[in-house]
């Protein structure tokens, strides 16, 4: 339900309490944020001492994807809003326990359910809202793949309908690429192994993520407001650098934000949302949404008066929120390189003593070769500046064994 909370007390019969579904490194923040407005947080993952687990009031270690298990700790916690951070949630429990009016979830349950599943937000985008998107079939077999790349035609990129962070995801050149990327595809897909996504290859010059909140004003009306483009690098579908403000020509930065309301409008509720979109001249695609903070939008923690994370905690608490940008700024990661638990960081001085630049180490407790572990952010005059100064940063911090 869109209203206006009353602020309490956290721990006491006049808390708001808060529980997030994900605890990494994007719901730690948003965690903290809402710690500051004296907010009680309940943070849940699958593993223990997650990021968010460790700045919360209490920490829950469950099976977000079982619908029993998330029901039961819902009705027991009884939060206020429940906020999604992840994909891999039993949406269907959430929509039977919104539905029964047990609780609200951030922004609807339904933009949960409908964006864990490309084939859900794909079909609406461009069936329903009329959107342009890259042309798209779904393959349930090798058989019908090979059918709809040959439609679509090459290059093309396949990927499983249910999958983040390019899981599974491979661009195809030829017919003789489709069974390698089938193959690929079912190790990469995290629920229904056996559904993808075939999209046409679209030959963008860049990439931005188009944050958009929907919040309250100081009157209580519903308004959209949007962040200045954040644009961004991918390497095998996972972010490695991002930056804000990514220039746009006016008729550009006017399409994309009109394809980020259509959107959220039809999505709902209270929040940010990550928008992703493809930029060639003034064309714009739409790609995919996030009904939360997005990965690349990190680069808010040095560019905006209130980060993203800050934005969404207001948001979905019915308060106003300012998308004012602070300064140009750039994020790049800081990955684990190593395989191992309990890592340590050298170079975090010499890294905070280059100019402008901030950094965050997210506390995970297990490191991996590709894992996220903590971003460089730096601000400077200008994006070019800002990037270099954030890559150097991240480089700058190394991981090493205890
Ligand atoms: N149809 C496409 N054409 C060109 N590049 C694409 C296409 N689909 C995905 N990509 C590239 O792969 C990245 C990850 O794809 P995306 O659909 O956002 O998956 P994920 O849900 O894993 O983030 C995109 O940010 C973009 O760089
Ligand atoms: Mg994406």
């Amino acid at each position: 339900m869109i209203k206006q909370r009353r602020l309490g007390t956290p721990l006491s019969h006049s808390a708001i309490k808060v529980m997030l579904l994900g605890a990494g490194e994007l719901g730690k923040e948003v965690v903290i944020s809402l710690q500051r407005l004296g907010v009680e947080v309940i943070a849940v993952d699958r593993y223990e001492n997650a990021p968010g687990h460790q700045v919360a009031h209490r920490a829950h270690i469950i099976d977000m994807t079982d619908g029993a298990a998330l029901t039961a700790l819902i009705e027991s916690e009884q939060p206020d809003l429940v906020v999604p951070e992840i994909e891999a949630i039993a949406t269907p429990a959430l929509m039977e326990l919104e539905k029964a009016g047990k609780v609200t979830v951030i922004p609807t349950a339904r933009a949960a359910w409908l964006t864990m599943n490309r084939e859900g937000i794909r079909r609406l985008a461009a069936e329903e809202l009329g959107l342009p998107t890259s042309p798209y079939h779904f393959a349930s077999s090798l058989e019908e793949l090979q059918a709809a790349c040959a439609e679509i035609g090459f290059p093309c990129v396949v990927k499983p309908v249910m999958s983040s962070s390019g899981k599974g995801q491979s661009k195809l050149d030829s017919a003789a690429d489709v069974e390698t990327a089938w193959q690929y595809a079912a190790s990469g897909s995290r629920v229904d192994a056996g559904r993808v996504i075939v999209e046409g290859f679209v030959d963008f010059d860049y990439e931005i993520t188009q944050l958009t909140v929907r919040a309250l004003d100081g009157e209580g009306a519903l308004v959209t407001q949007f962040c200045e483009p954040i644009g961004h690098l991918q390497v095998h579908g996972d972010y490695v650098e991002s930056w804000q403000p990514h220039p746009m020509p006016p008729l550009a930065l006017q399409r994309a934000r009109d394809i980020a309301r259509a959107v959220t409008d039809n999505l709902g509720g209270l929040g940010v949302f990550g928008v992703e979109l493809f930029v060639k001249g003034d064309m714009v695609w739409f790609s995919e949404v996030s009904p939360r903070p997005h990965d690349t939008g990190m680069v808010t923690m040095a560019s905006q008066r209130q980060s993203e994370f800050e934005l969404h905690a207001k948001a979905i608490l019915g308060l106003p929120v300012d998308t004012t940008l602070s300064s140009p700024a750039a994020s790049a990661v800081i990955y684990g390189q190593l395989e191992e638990p309990a890592i340590a960081f050298e170079g975090v001085a010499a890294a905070l003593a280059l100019p402008g630049v901030d950094i965050r180490l997210f506390g995970k407790p297990q490191s991996f070769a590709r894992r996220r572990m903590g971003v460089a952010l730096a601000t400077a005059d200008d994006i070019e500046s800002a990037r270099t100064i954030a890559r150097q940063a991240a480089q700058t911090v190394k991981p090493v064994s205890a």
